[in-house]
Formats: structure tokens, sequence, C-alpha cells
């Protein structure tokens, strides 16, 4: 156990006749982990203690000298100097017995009209609300780092796939906005999450509120809280909005964990699309020719733990009766190493979106490989008035023959290739080169760098 936990012991109150023993003690703590919930949870007391003094529940005085505890507290915490007590279980007792020592009475009327179960539902909600900005911050940055990549390449032409297979010549902007959309979708959720996680849950006390003259809406003004909790057993119990966090954290991750993938295959010697600059890389101990692509590889693998984490909390509510259970005690890790994970992945992926190299002429190869436009071939006879299944089967047949002599559609003549449709003339080498083909799909939503270009234009206006 962390040394950094003193204990030391005494029953929890009047009511218990022996300690409990230090197993128990242990197994039931939080304040190795809740620590990190200090200032919101300094927060929350200073906005509660400001209401009960405004409603006269405390003194003007007694607000007085919480505020100027709670200032030394913060300091103390800051400096690395608060003595973090095993035996006092979480974050919120270690500081009220502090501030106590520091006040005196001041300090035990702080909890008058409140519980540790409608201050751990705050607290979580006010440090998921800064955390939803900080990664609604960080989404917005790796969008701009990728569109910067899209632009540079919005005429580099690689092989698109389907199925792993060679299917149609896009351009290499076009599929890293493919990216931009996904993360423009995860910012969507999480802004829609914030707005449920923005909720007061203080004042609904234990569970069914309390018999002093509070202002609930007052104390969720001070906190910048859209609106109070409306029900107080559902706002001391629930943590759905702490699902739903995990839930679009688990998609950002996903999202994420694609692209690694496709990283890694581009950055393999074999195919060689990309290189990843050296900082994001490493070497290995035995193979010194290796530059092994570590970080996508490691944040496709810590994908799996944030989908965990998900699974987690919807298993530990599942099954718990109305109102506050101390199973939501353990709602508190998984939500940390979600938030943890997601940060951090996001800020290197921003930066590494910005240290990736380009290499066009093997894109290039490899799109010309694979029959990448016999779907323009069979576009160009249906434009000449073949219908789609006949072009479809002309241009297979076509397909065949390339096969069987080891070339490329454009690498037959015109000639060769009204072997297989007599509506082949000579304009069809135009529509067979990969420029062709990708300059056609000229729509919205198509990959022509035209399109390619216009959809930077208005995801970088979104951004703006
Ligand atoms: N440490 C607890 C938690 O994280 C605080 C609430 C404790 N409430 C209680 N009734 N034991 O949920």
């Amino acid at each position: 156990m962390n040394e950094q936990f003193s204990k030391k012991s005494e029953a929890w109150s009047a009511r218990f006749s022996e300690p409990v023993s230090d197993l128990v003690k242990r197994y039931t703590a939080s304040v190795f982990f809740d620590h990190r919930l200090a200032s919101v949870d300094i927060q929350g007391s200073l906005a509660h203690a400001e209401m009960l003094a405004h409603q006269k529940i405390i003194s003007a005085q007694d607000y007085a000298d919480i505020q100027r505890g709670m200032a030394q507290i913060q300091s103390e915490i800051a400096d690395g100097k608060f003595e973090w007590l095993l035996d006092l279980e979480d974050v919120h007792l270690n500081i009220e017995k502090r501030l106590t020592e520091l006040v005196g009475d001041a300090g035990k009327r702080l909890h008058t009209g409140r519980s540790r179960n409608d201050q751990v539902a705050t607290d979580i909600r006010l440090y998921l609300r800064a955390a939803i900005d900080d990664i609604a911050a960080l989404l917005r940055a790796l969008r701009v780092a990728l569109v910067d990549l899209a632009e540079k390449n919005a005429d580099t032409i690689l092989p698109g796939f389907t199925h792993m297979q060679v299917a149609q010549p896009v351009t290499f902007g076009h599929h890293i906005l493919a990216y931009v959309e996904m993360f423009g979708r995860d910012a969507e959720r999480m802004a829609d999450c914030r707005k449920r996680v923005n909720r007061l849950p203080l004042g609904s006390a234990a569970l069914a509120g309390t018999t002093f003259p509070i202002d609930r809406e007052r104390v969720a003004k001070t906190l910048g809280f859209e609106d109070v909790c409306h029900n107080s057993l559902d706002a001391v119990s629930d943590r759905d909005f702490a699902i739903e966090f995990c839930a679009a954290s688990a998609l950002i991750m996903t999202h994420i964990s694609r692209l690694s993938e496709e990283l890694v295959i581009w950055m393999s010697p074999r195919v060689g699309f990309i290189d990843i600059a050296d900082r994001f890389c490493t070497g290995s101990s035995i193979m010194p020719q290796k530059k092994n692509p570590d970080v996508p590889e490691l944040a496709r693998g810590k994908t799996g733990r944030v989908n965990g984490h998900l699974v987690a909390l919807l298993t530990l509510m599942k099954a718990q009766p109305l109102a506050y259970n101390k199973d939501n005690q353990e709602d508190k890790e998984p939500l940390f190493d979600t938030v943890d994970t997601v940060i951090d992945t996001l800020r290197i992926f921003a930066d590494m979106a910005g240290g990736i190299t380009v290499k066009p002429a093997p894109m290039r190869q490899a799109a010309l490989q694979g029959y990448a436009t016999a779907t323009d071939l069979a576009d160009y006879l249906v434009k000449k008035g073949l219908p789609f299944r006949d072009a479809h089967e002309a241009v297979a047949h076509a397909v065949r023959a390339c096969e069987q002599r080891g070339c490329d559609l454009a690498e037959l003549s015109t000639e060769e290739l009204r072997q297989f449709s007599e509506l082949i003339g000579p304009d069809v080498h135009q529509v067979l080169t990969l420029e062709g083909s990708v300059a056609a799909r000229d729509h919205v939503g198509g990959t022509a760098p035209e399109q390619v270009r216009l959809a930077i234009q208005r995801v970088r206006n979104l951004l703006a």
C-alpha cells in the first residue's frame, strides 16, 4: 500500500463497538484513488457553504472560516504536504477532518444538509465536466492536424480497399477525412453527454433530501451547472452519465484503433505507404533493422481497456436498487483510467498526425495493381448504353484476360479492349487512368481532389 496514506485506528463513531480490521479498512477505503477529486470536492464544499450562509443555516463567520481552512488545505495538497489518512476512508472525510482541525466548529458545520452521497455525485460530475472539456479541445486539435494532412494530400492517390483487396483508387486526403468525420461525431457525442453530466445532485443529501431550507438553484449557479437533478433518489444513485461518457470514450478509442491499424499496415515495409516520425517509434532489443510503430499499436491495445471500463460500469450499475450503494465507489478507477487513457492518446495522436510522411510513389504503384479502375470501365460502357450488369460481365472478362497475361487494364490497347465490347473507343484510356478515376467521383462525399478541397474547407469552417 502506498506510504502516502498513513493510518491510525479508531472506531467509526459511538455507534460502533470496535474498529474495523486493517484488511476491511483497506478494502473499503477509496482515498488511494479518489484523492484526485480533492479540488472539485473543495469547490463543491465552498459552494454548499456559501449557500448555507446565504440561507442563514450557518453564520457568515462560519463561512469565512470554512473559506480560510479550505484555502489552506488547497495549498497543503498542492505542496504535497497534505496527510491523506487511510482511516478516514475517502477524500471527503479526509478534507472535512482537516478542515475541522484548522477551523474548529465551522468545519463540523459544513456537512449540514449534505451527505457524502450527494457530495461524491457532485464531485464526479464536476470532474467529468472538466475532462469532457479537455477531450473536446483535444479532439479539435486532432481534427485540425488531420485536416492539414488531408490538405497536403488532396491529390495523392492510393488504392481504396474493401475486404482488404484493392477496390477503387481514392485520394489520401479523402481517406484521412473519413477519420475527421468520425472524430467529429465523437466530439458531438461528448458535447451531448456534457449536458446530462452538467446537473447538480447536491441537496439530495443521503437519498431523500434534507430538512434544512436549502437553495439548490443557488449552488447550481455557483458551480456552473445548467440545472439541478430533480429526484433525490436518482441523483445520489445513478451513474448513467458516467456510463455514457465511457461509451463515448470507447467510440473515440475505437476510431483511434481503426486509424492505428491502418498506420501499422501502411508503415509495414511490405506496404511502405507512410513513415512515422522516429519520436513515435521504438526499436527492437535484438533486431537492429526494426523501427516499430509502437504508439499506434499501444493505442490499439489500450482501446481494450477503455471498452472494458464501459462494461465494468454497466455491470456495476445493473443490479443496484435505489438509492446509493457502496458499489458506486467502484465507478472511480474505471472512470479515471478512461479519462487518462483518452486524453493521453488524443494528445499523442494530434502530435503524431503532423509526423506522418506520406510516400506517394508506393501508393500509386499499389493503385496501379489490382484492376482498381475496373468499375470505371464498367461505368464507361454504361454511359455508352450498355446495361450495368452486362457491362460488369464484359469487364470481368477483360480482367480475367489481364490476369492471364499479367498486365493491368490500362496496358491493353483500344483494339484489345474492343474484344470485350464493341462500344469501347479510344476515349477509354482517359477513364482507365488513376487521375481520371478519382476526378470522376465529383460529388459531395466523393473522392475527387476538388471535393476533398471543398470538404476540407467545410470542416475548417466548422472548427473555426
Ligand atoms: N467514497 C464513497 C463513494 O465513492 C463516498 C460516498 C460514501 N457514502 C456512503 N454512504 N458510504 O461512493
